[in-house]
């Protein structure tokens, strides 16, 4: 509970007096008919709250006098908790969660005009749930007919804030994001351990999907992508129904969501366990690429220098195994190397697997500092009739994907337990 009252404090702290500032939770989504997607909170809201429940509105209302932090929920219903399982409620809310005040989620129409109509500066993230701000704009008009004197406020984006806190990971948060990439981690070598040819894409998702929820993970953070062959050049490959081919490598992207925070985790290797020598020579290349760009994840370094690192190495070894052609300046300046890595190296990781938080200040990459989360995933993908290219190079796509710490004494990779190296892999799937 402490943790998501300083969180509270924080924020209200920077947002400064007199001002409101409204944090929605996620709103449950039909998937068809009466079945529902299962809920997962809003992201912001969660990280405020740690409260999991839908039909849930965080305020922040610095200096009021009658409670700066009031928590919107469901109240109890005894026949709706009979058929749907037990509700937190408006005195628990309080008692469990720290708020100031707990108000029912149903009276939100007659509390919030309210509210909005004694503030100047109102801090909401316009867009992010689309059905909310349809109520906000009606609450607004509604204040705006009844005092006629023209109640005015400035529209602030929270996100400013908010998600420059979500950036720099405190340790509660990073000890939940390594135990998320410790058991993605042992997930994903359970899949090298078992994969056969003749499986089909599927087994693999699925067996990942059970590790992970055997060991205590609730969902996985994202779809798992597992993609036997050339099908590891679509990026976001999600069919996951072909059967796996001796001789073919095959991309696992899957990771585990924890308490809310994603790991994520791309492994490639061999359907029967041992790499041809042509796909060694292009794996070792990402993994070098992959291993310059960890290098690069130091403190006060601009975010995007692994990107170039593994841009570097990777451009290099494709000029160098006849890929590209021409000079690595001109390759670098004139971005070939493009054809065949079309992505960033990275990303931030947190409680969105596509974290938030800025990646530049004034127009300049931002520079890592203790406790930001990042992805370092660089790879090559050679489709199937690639103009140019020998045959024996089409169809085929490899990812290495790590989550890494950014530390003072240096990167902190909290995914390196599945192996990685041509060696490791083999040893560990060829073991009797
Ligand atoms: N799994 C999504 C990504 O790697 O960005
Ligand atoms: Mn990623
Ligand atoms: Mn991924």
């Amino acid at each position: 509970m402490s943790v998501y009252q300083d969180r509270r404090a924080q924020l209200m702290r920077v947002l400064g007096a007199d001002c409101v500032a409204i944090i929605p939770t996620a709103i449950e989504q039909i998937r068809n008919k009466d079945t529902h997607f299962p809920f997962r909170p809003g992201s912001d809201f969660y990280y405020l709250t740690g409260f999991t429940e839908p039909e849930a509105v965080l305020i922040l209302a610095p200096g009021r006098s009658e409670g700066e932090v009031i928590l919107f929920c469901r109240e109890h219903d005894v026949k709706a908790e009979r058929w749907d399982g037990p509700r937190t409620g408006l005195t628990a809310a309080v008692t469990e969660f720290g708020v100031d005040q707990a108000l029912p989620y149903a009276a939100l129409d007659r509390y919030l005009p309210k509210l909005l109509g004694a503030t100047r500066r109102l801090f909401y993230d316009l867009g992010a749930y689309a059905e909310f701000d349809q109520r906000m704009l009606r609450w607004i008009r509604q204040i705006r007919q009844v005092s006629r004197s023209q109640s005015a406020f400035d529209l602030l984006a929270l996100s400013t804030h908010l998600h420059a806190m979500r950036l720099h990971k405190g340790p509660d948060e990073l000890g939940i994001m390594r135990q998320a990439a410790d058991i993605s981690a042992a997930a994903q070598t359970e899949l090298m351990r078992r994969c056969q040819p003749g499986m089909r894409e599927y087994e693999l998702a699925a067996l990942f999907a059970y590790q992970c929820q055997l060991q205590g993970a609730q969902v996985l953070a994202y779809p798992s992508i597992v993609a036997g062959g050339e099908h590891a050049c679509v990026l976001h490959y999600t069919a996951n129904r072909s059967l796996l081919q001796d001789g073919e490598l095959v991309l696992v992207d899957a990771g585990c969501e924890l308490d809310g925070y994603a790991a994520d985790i791309t492994r490639t290797f061999p359907v029967n366990g041992r790499f041809s020598t042509l796909q060694r020579s292009l794996y070792e290349l990402v993994l070098a690429a992959q291993a310059a760009a960890i290098a690069q994840v130091q403190v006060g370094q601009p975010w995007d220098a692994p990107h170039q690192a593994a841009v570097q190495v990777l451009t290099e070894g494709m000029l160098r195994l006849g890929l590209l052609q021409g000079n690595l300046q001109q390759a670098l300046k004139n971005k070939t190397y493009q054809r065949f890595f079309m992505h960033r190296t990275s990303h931030w990781l947190g409680l969105d697997v596509h974290d938030v938080g800025s990646y530049e200040v004034d127009k300049e990459p931002c520079r890592l500092a203790p406790g930001m989360v990042l992805t370092i995933e660089p790879g090559l993908y050679i489709p199937p009739g690639s103009e140019g290219v020998p045959a024996h190079w089409q169809g085929i796509g490899i990812r290495i994907e790590d989550d890494v710490v950014v530390q003072a004494d240096g990167p902190a990779v909290i995914s390196a337990a599945v192996p990685r190296t041509v060696e490791q892999i083999e040893a560990l799937m060829t073991a009797a």
